[in-house]
């Protein structure tokens, strides 16, 4: 095991001694990863996006969609509570976070942060010097305060159709960078 998968190890023990582990997606977990994920954006709050643009970013997801996007190659880590149950997701391929979310139930409580780190190592793990990742305005404060940088501003039309405004980001990247 070289070192940063030995970092990703601990990272995942860590997680456990606050009440989560962090694990691959496994099958089981699509409808869990789907309620959670609906949730997360539906309760984001009213000062970024309305009502009915967060209700359109919510739409048309299915359980489906968490196996089609690993079988396509992106690895999607689960945080799990200690009863198994998944309480937050990150996916991640080719230098870009593609998705972070945890339930809303269980934010603030560094899950997200963990989530993130893990899909940090991994990439730079596998060469990546540079990170990007796409953001709502929801995630944008988070995103930046670890360190990420907001390229560009662009309009995304959400899979219920209404567009709401989207965010790239990036974060340069060493093999002795992510945060432990
Ligand atoms: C963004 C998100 C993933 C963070 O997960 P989390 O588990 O709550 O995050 P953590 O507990 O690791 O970190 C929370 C810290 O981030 C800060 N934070 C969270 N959202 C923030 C924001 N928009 N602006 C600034 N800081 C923010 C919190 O204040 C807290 O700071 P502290 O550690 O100094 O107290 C989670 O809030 C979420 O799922 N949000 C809704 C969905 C979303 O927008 N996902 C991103 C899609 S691109």
């Amino acid at each position: 095991m070289g070192r940063d998968s030995s970092r990703c190890a601990v990272m995942q023990e860590k997680g456990k001694s606050r009440g989560f582990g962090i694990r691959p997606f496994q099958p089981d977990d699509a409808e869990a990863i789907l309620a959670l994920h609906v949730a997360a954006i539906v309760a984001t709050s009213d000062s970024y996006y309305t009502h009915e643009e967060r209700n359109s970013w919510a739409s048309g997801k299915s359980a489906q969609n968490y196996l089609d996007i690993v079988a396509g190659g992106e690895t999607v880590m689960v945080a799990a509570d200690l009863s198994e149950k998944p309480i937050g997701f990150c996916g991640f391929a080719d230098a870009e976070i593609r998705s972070l979310y945890v339930d809303p139930l269980h934010q603030d409580k560094g899950i997200g942060t963990a989530l993130m780190r893990f899909a940090e190592s991994a990439l730079i793990a596998s060469g990546v010097r540079q990170i990007t990742i796409h953001s709502g305005l929801p995630a944008l404060g988070f995103y930046q305060a670890h360190g990420y940088v907001t390229v560009s501003q662009s309009t995304h039309r959400t899979s219920g159709g209404l567009p709401i405004k989207s965010f790239m980001l990036v974060k340069k990247v060493t093999a002795i960078s992510a945060e432990t």
